[in-house]
């Protein structure tokens, strides 16, 4: 049987295939996973933030499909040399609409990139132990949404393990 491959646009493609800022960063100042491996779909970036709470450098591992590359990659292209604050107000849709677009079923790949950098920078403060007034309390839609993807990913391993124990 074979599948139908999807409309992805040359942008992603191009990104799919040669990412930027793809890999660990050594001397990162801090790190977010968000996404779960063990349904495959993980993303993980790494950010170097300077004393004045802007981004020097940025990179990220995905181990999702190639809209999650492409987008993963342009966001640490959006967010170089970027304030916290500015980084912070990057939502998946503009992220979409930087990579040209992704069929709709791809939204959470887009979503699920932006939840871990918002991750990343949440915990950043939190290790400086800070709260800028911009910093909302309540979780944003992308984190939600990398929180969910999470825990449905949990209950199915879950229930694949009890299915095969029994
Ligand atoms: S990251 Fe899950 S399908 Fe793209």
């Amino acid at each position: 049987m074979s599948r139908t491959p999807l409309p992805y646009n040359s942008k992603i493609l191009e990104l799919f295939r040669n990412p930027k800022n793809l890999g660990k960063m050594k001397d990162a100042t801090v790190t977010a996973v968000a996404g779960n491996p063990l349904c495959g779909d993980m993303i993980i970036f790494y950010l170097k933030i300077n004393d004045k709470d802007v981004i020097e450098k940025a990179s990220f591992e995905s181990y999702g499909c190639a809209a999650n590359i492409a987008t993963s990659s342009i966001v640490t292209e959006m967010i170089k040399r970027t304030k916290l604050e500015d980084a912070w107000k990057i939502s998946w849709k503009r992220v979409i609409e930087a990579v040209g677009g992704v069929p709709r079923i791809k939204f959470h790949c887009g979503i699920l990139a932006v939840g871990a950098l918002k991750r990343a920078i949440r915990t950043y403060y939190k290790n400086k132990d800070a709260s800028p007034d911009w910093l909302p309390k309540e979780l944003t839609f992308e984190e939600k949404q990398a929180l969910e993807e999470e825990e449905l990913a949990e209950v199915l391993s879950k229930r694949m393990k009890d299915e095969v124990e029994e």
